[in-house]
C-alpha cells in the first residue's frame, strides 16, 4: 500500500538515523526540502518578483490544506506556527466576567497560559472537564457542565481526547469549539465536518513533515464573519478610508502581509506529499508501528508505558526505572536513535493528577521500518536494570 522504499529514498536521513521523534519535528521528504529553491529565486530576481512568479503555487497551498481538513480554501489562514494560529482564534473571542471556558486535563501549556491570561483580564473562568477511567475527556461530564455561560470549548486532541464526540456536544449547544490538532494532522485523517469543530490549529513540522515555522488555522465560514482578529494589519483589513478599515471576508484576516514564502511552499509540498500517500494508509501504518513499539516496550524490564486513551496514536510515552527521561534520550542518540522527552510542565494538569515525572517520548511515522522500532526496543532492553 505504502511504497516504503520510495518514501525512504525521499527521506535520505532515515538511512543514517532511526528517527522516532516525529511528534517533535519529523524528517522532511525531498519535495518539501526543494522549497528552499524559493530562497535561491528570491536571491536571483528579488523577493517580490519571486512571489509573483510562484503566485499560483503559493495560492494552491490554501487548497491543499483545505483538502487535508475537508475545508474550503477561504476557511484557511497560513501562519508561522500552530501557537499563533491557536492564539489568533482564541484571542478573537470576546469574554466577560462569569463566562466559562471548558477544557480538558491534557491541555497543552501554551493554550492553558492563554486561558489564564484571559481569565485574569476578563473574569472568565477556566473549568477542566474531568477524564474518564481511560484518561480521555469524560463526555458525560462535559455534557453535565454545559450551560448558557459556556462561551468556549477548547481542547487538545492527540494524544487522548475524543474530538468528534466533543464536537457533537458543542454543535448541539451552539458553543464555539476550538481544537488543537497539532499532533493529529499528518498522522491521521482529519475532517473538520466529521469532528464538528469551529476552529482548528495545527503545525507543519510534526507529523505533516513540513518545515519548522509553519502552521495553519481553520475557521468555519459561519463563525469567521463574527471573529475580529486580536491584531490586524492592512492585509488582514484593508485601510479603505482615513478612519476605516474593512476586515477581509476570508480566514486570511488572521494573516499579515509579510510571509516566509519558501516555508509556505514547503508546507504545501508536505500536505500534497501526505495526500498523495493517503491519510488512511498513513494512519494504519502509524498505528501498526506504534503498537509494535508498545508491545516490545511492555516486555522490557523496568519500563512503564504512560499513554492514556483507548486508541493511543503514534506517540508512545514511557518511563524506565532508575533512568531519567533525558538520559534515555541522550543514550539513544549516542546509539543513532532519535527520540524525545516530554516534561510535566507541557501538560501540567494531567502530569499533576498522575504525578508524572518527565517522560520519554518515541513517535514513529509511516516512513519508519519495523527494524527501527526493534532497534529502539533492543537498545532499551540492553540497558542495565536499576
Ligand atoms: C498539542 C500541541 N499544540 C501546539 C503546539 C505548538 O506548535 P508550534 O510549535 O507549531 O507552535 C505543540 C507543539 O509541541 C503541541 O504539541
Amino acid at each position: 500500500m505504502i511504497d516504503i522504499d520510495q518514501i525512504r529514498i525521499d527521506t535520505p536521513a532515515a538511512e543514517r538515523i532511526a528517527y522516532l521523534h516525529n511528534a517533535g519535528a519529523a524528517l522532511m521528504p525531498t519535495p518539501v526540502v526543494a522549497a528552499k529553491e524559493h530562497i535561491d529565486l528570491e536571491s536571483e530576481i528579488g523577493g517580490y518578483a519571486a512571489a509573483d512568479r510562484e503566485a499560483s503555487r503559493l495560492y494552491s497551498v490554501y487548497g491543499s490544506v483545505g483538502r487535508l481538513l475537508n475545508a474550503a480554501p477561504d476557511e484557511i489562514a497560513l501562519l508561522e506556527n500552530a501557537t499563533v494560529a491557536w492564539q489568533m482564534a482564541f484571542y478573537a473571542l470576546a469574554f466577560r466576567k462569569g463566562d466559562r471556558i471548558l477544557t480538558a486535563e491534557a491541555e497543552y501549556a501554551a493554550n492553558y497560559v492563554a486561558f489564564l491570561q484571559v481569565a485574569r483580564r476578563t473574569g472568565a473562568v477556566i473549568e477542566v472537564v474531568p477524564s474518564n477511567a481511560s484518561g480521555e475527556l469524560d463526555i458525560h461530564a462535559l455534557e453535565r457542565m454545559i450551560d448558557e455561560r459556556v462561551k468556549l470549548i477548547a481542547i487538545t486532541w492527540i494524544p487522548v481526547n475524543p474530538a468528534a464526540a466533543v464536537g457533537k456536544i458543542a454543535r448541539a449547544h451552539g458553543i464555539p469549539y476550538l481544537l488543537d490538532a497539532c499532533q493529529a494532522v499528518g498522522q491521521m485523517a482529519v475532517d473538520v465536518e466529521a469532528i464538528g469543530c469551529d476552529m482548528l490549529s495545527a503545525t507543519g513540522r510534526k507529523f505533516l513533515r513540513g518545515p519548522r515555522g509553519t502552521g495553519f488555522l481553520y475557521v468555519r465560514r459561519a463563525l469567521l464573519q463574527r471573529l475580529e482578529p486580536p491584531m490586524i494589519d492592512h492585509f488582514a483589513a484593508p485601510w479603505v478610508s482615513r478612519d476605516e478599515y474593512r476586515l477581509r471576508d476570508d480566514a486570511r484576516r488572521f494573516e499579515t502581509w509579510e510571509n516566509n514564502y519558501a516555508a509556505r511552499l514547503g508546507l504545501g509540498a508536505a500536505v500534497d506529499y501526505a495526500l498523495a500517500i493517503g491519510m488512511g494508509p498513513i494512519e494504519q501504518r502509524c498505528r501498526l508501528l506504534a503498537d509494535r513499539l508498545r508491545g516490545g516496550l511492555a516486555s522490557v524490564r523496568g519500563i512503564t508505558i504512560r499513554d492514556l486513551g483507548r486508541t493511543p496514536g503514534a506517540i508512545v510515552s514511557f518511563t524506565m526505572d532508575g533512568y531519567e527521561a533525558d538520559a534515555i534520550v541522550s543514550g539513544a542518540a549516542a546509539a543513532g536513535i532519535t527520540i524525545g522527552a516530554s516534561h510535566p510542565s507541557s501538560t501540567r494538569i494531567d502530569a499533576e493528577i498522575r504525578a508524572l515525572p518527565p517522560l520519554v517520548r518515541a513517535s514513529p511515522h509511516y516512513y519508519n521500518t519495523e527494524a527501527e522500532i526493534d532497534r529502539l526496543i533492543g537498545h532499551l532492553a540492553g540497558l542495565t536494570p536499576r
